[in-house]
């Protein structure tokens, strides 16, 4: 009995190293009471950038993202357009799949809250949690604010106590709601933050969250809005007066489309599978929303349900891209078009800035400038430098043929050696989900490059036939680098990755894994394709 029990200790041992670690990636869903803006671009971009990384690591991951298509502002704005909601949350919808398509973000499940699965789902939550003592209805009588639709507290007055310009019209108002018994779930929700050290990315938003539960600490959630005032939403399961909360719907997204609660022939993912697989799931959110809707309803929520602290997503809270230092609005009218962005540079050029110019978790400065600047320098000038003397040398000087060389000298170990650093400092910078930090490690490498040929010169080798095989060593490490770096890179810009390998004539990059980065990836007596330059310099007109 017990030899057998090793035995199938052994096996399941095997079996765990086998099977890849499972990484389930969700993005907030975008409000549809507009056009995408460049904050949205960037959140996607960051996730397909993290779930490319992932599968380049050698992990199986999935990737969901989606529209929430209900409450109040799209009923609203629908109306405002004379068009219902359904219609007009169609041709919303519409615009962001366009622009994930138009930049490459690649996701494997698709949200729209106003799918009958995810209503389903919704509802047979309520349900339950009604069925556990979680919900109740009550009357609450206070101070409402017309044109926000919301109830006010203490907390809205201004200093002098009165209710700011900002809320409009304020009355009094008696109405019954559900509420959802979130008091009850704040002791935990403290404990588990405070016992988790990866509940919150980057740790500082921890201290911003566990500062407002303080705050919050005692009132409940109302989780319903009559009818009467706004159609659109979900209906409350039991009480047809009554639409779900939006936030309420919206949250559910997450397990919902993974298919939490979903019939088997659905066409939803393995709940059990996705989520409870060895790593607990991302969710990326931006930190406007982490207070209170992640950090407290969602946490809360999903204990009411019954998920157990193993199962609590991690909460990555990207920052906000603003513009000259201003939050980004349509109002004051200084939003920036992702794209047209896309048009005017190219999608690998924005898909490059967005994860480029801004440390995940901080804000950022906008700056089209910029962007022009950090792709002519790091992708056009040093990157695209590299790339053109490998390629374009070794066609010219050894008719596209690459001996790998021996008897290293100095030089060529030191650049060895700067390779396997960037690529170390590239996997702890992406694996803390800091891609700004990894680009400036590939960079570093690309720039030790540069520096080499410099100093190798292989046109001035390229004179003596008795330098021949000095020549061929010194090229076929440029080579060799470019393999590494579109590797690299991949994540960022597949795109032009895939030029890089496709040039290379080495179609095995695309498959590579990161462990499988080593020394000698481009065979001895490889011969390389024709040369184009992949990263052209943006040219600005000059404005006359
Ligand atoms: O919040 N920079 O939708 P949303 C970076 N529907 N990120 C930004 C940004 C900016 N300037 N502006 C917004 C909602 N974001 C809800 C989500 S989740 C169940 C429901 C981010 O369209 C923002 O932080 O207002 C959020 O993560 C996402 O874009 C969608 O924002
Ligand atoms: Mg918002």
């Amino acid at each position: 009995m017990r030899a057998r029990c090793a035995v199938m200790m052994a096996y399941y041992r095997l079996l765990i190293f086998l099977l890849p670690v499972m990484f389930y990636l969700t993005t907030a869903i975008d409000y549809t009471n507009g056009s995408p803006h460049i904050g949205h671009a960037y959140e996607k971009v960051l996730a397909d950038v993290i779930t490319r990384y992932r599968r380049l690591r050698g992990d199986e991951a999935f990737f969901l993202t989606g529209v929430d298509q209900h409450g109040q502002k799209v009923q609203q704005t629908a109306e405002k357009e004379g068009v219902s909601p359904d219609v007009f949350v169609k041709r919303t919808t519409r615009k962001f799949l366009d622009l994930w398509e138009k930049l490459g973000v690649q996701y494997d499940g698709w949200a729209e809250t106003t799918d009958q699965r995810h209503k389903d789902c919704v509802q047979s939550i309520l349900l339950m949690l009604k069925q556990q003592g979680q919900l109740y209805k009550s009357a609450h009588s206070g101070h409402y604010s017309v044109r926000q639709e919301q109830f006010l507290s203490d907390r809205d007055r201004d200093a002098a106590g009165n209710f700011g310009p900002e809320w409009g019209e304020v009355v009094v108002i008696e109405e019954e709601n559900w509420y959802f018994k979130l008091s009850e779930h704040t002791a935990w929700l403290k404990s588990y933050l405070e016992g988790t050290p990866d509940a919150v990315l980057p740790v500082f938003r921890k201290a911003e969250l566990l500062n407002a539960i303080e705050r919050n600490s005692g009132t409940d959630l109302c989780i319903s809005r009559p009818k009467e005032r706004l159609h659109w939403g979900i209906e409350f399961p039991g009480d047809p007066d009554y639409v779900t909360y939006v936030w309420f719907d919206a949250l559910i997204n997450y397990i919902s489309f993974a298919g939490y609660h979903a019939a088997p022939d659905a066409g939803l993912p393995d709940f059990t599978r996705l989520w409870t697989s060895d790593e607990r799931p991302v969710h990326i959110i931006g930190k406007d929303i982490l207070v209170p809707a992640h950090g407290i309803y969602w946490l809360c929520m999903l204990h009411a349900i019954g998920f157990s602290n193993e199962e609590m997503p991690r909460l990555l809270v990207h920052g906000w891209w603003n513009l000259r230092g201003e939050k980004m609005s349509k109002s004051i009218g200084n939003s920036v078009d992702p794209h047209e962005l896309a048009e005017t540079f190219g999608t690998e050029a924005l898909r490059y800035y967005l994860v480029r110019d801004i440390a995940t978790g901080k804000d950022s400065d906008f700056d089209a400038e910029r962007l022009v600047m950090l792709y002519n320098t790091e992708l056009a000038n040093e990157l695209g430098n590299l790339c053109n003397r490998a390629l374009n040398m070794s066609q010219r000087f050894t008719a596209g043929v690459l001996h790998r060389g021996g008897a290293f000298t100095e030089d060529d170990l030191a650049l060895q050696t700067s390779l396997t650093q960037s690529t170390t400092a590239y996997r702890d910078a992406m694996d803390d989900f800091d891609i700004s930090k990894a680009l400036e490690a590939l960079n570093r490498h690309v720039a030790h490059c540069n520096g080499y040929a410099e100093r190798m010169k292989p046109w001035e080798l390229n004179k003596n036939l008795e330098n021949q095989d000095r020549l061929a060593t010194v090229l076929y490490h440029l080579a060799e680098s470019v393999a590494h770096a579109a590797v690299l890179l991949s994540p960022v810009l597949p795109a032009a990755a895939a030029q890089l390998a496709a040039q290379l004539e080495l179609p095995t990059l695309a498959h590579l894994k990161l462990p499988d980065l080593r020394w000698g990836l481009l065979p001895d007596a490889h011969l390389i394709g024709k040369p184009m330059p992949v990263f052209p310099k943006i040219l600005l007109e000059k404005p006359a």
